[in-house]
């Protein structure tokens, strides 16, 4: 990854902190470290390759380090292909590591880039209920769930919708609020704003 940043959005006007770092990858038996409380993501020279067709290695990420602090919302900026989605992956448990320490607080949730990878049930509300069965709630807590959520991304109206009536920025607010109702601790948003428009990129 190169000539990528984070920000955070109190200073949109500021990058914080470099992304630009490739120090000799540091390759440790131990991929485990403690979390500081006031962090919500902490990554140590992180490395991703792959395996290229004609069997070469290509490197994706090379020597990633930064740190994100708890309650904060921060933006990852870079070119086409510099790897940031790539990285949201790999922090979303998606992807594994070549190599390097990786924490994320749990629970963590994922928006895909494109709606359509993600949003997989017959209805509104089925899809916003759909990541809430692997935890142990009633039906009741499910409804409430997921009706908060929907009012959240202004898709309340749409409870009994089919999915595939919506339009494409219809769809990426109900997986907005699939994500949220898992009332994740890191909500992780790849493009978020590429199906919503200007009003919807502000009210949102
Ligand atoms: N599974 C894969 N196989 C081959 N190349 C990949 C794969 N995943 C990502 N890449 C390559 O890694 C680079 C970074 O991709 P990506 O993380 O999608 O970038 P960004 O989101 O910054 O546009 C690109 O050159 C892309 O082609
Ligand atoms: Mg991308």
């Amino acid at each position: 990854m190169n000539q990528s940043s984070l920000i955070t959005s109190s200073a949109f006007k500021v990058p914080l902190a470099p992304w630009v770092s490739f120090p000799k990858p540091q390759i440790s038996n131990s991929r485990s470290f403690e979390l500081h409380k006031d962090l919500a993501i902490e990554c140590k020279n992180l490395n991703y390759s792959i395996t290229t067709r004609n069997g070469n290695w290509k490197h994706i990420l090379k020597g990633c380090s930064f740190r994100i602090p708890s309650g904060e919302l921060w933006m990852l900026l870079g070119p086409n292909a510099s790897g940031k989605s790539t990285l949201l992956k790999i922090l979303a448990g998606l992807l594994n590591p070549t190599d390097g320490f990786l924490q994320v607080k749990k629970p963590r949730s994922f928006v895909f880039q494109n709606p359509d990878h993600q949003v997989v049930m017959p209805t509104v509300k089925d899809d916003v209920a759909f990541g809430l069965s692997k935890f142990n709630l009633t039906r009741d807590e499910i409804r409430d769930k997921v009706e908060k959520a929907l009012v959240a991304v202004g898709m309340h109206n749409y409870l009994q919708r089919p999915i595939q009536t919506l339009s494409g920025g219809q769809k990426q607010r109900v997986a907005i609020a699939g994500a949220l109702a898992e009332t994740c601790k890191v909500l992780l948003l790849d493009e978020l704003t590429t199906f919503l428009d200007e009003t919807d990129q502000v009210s949102n």
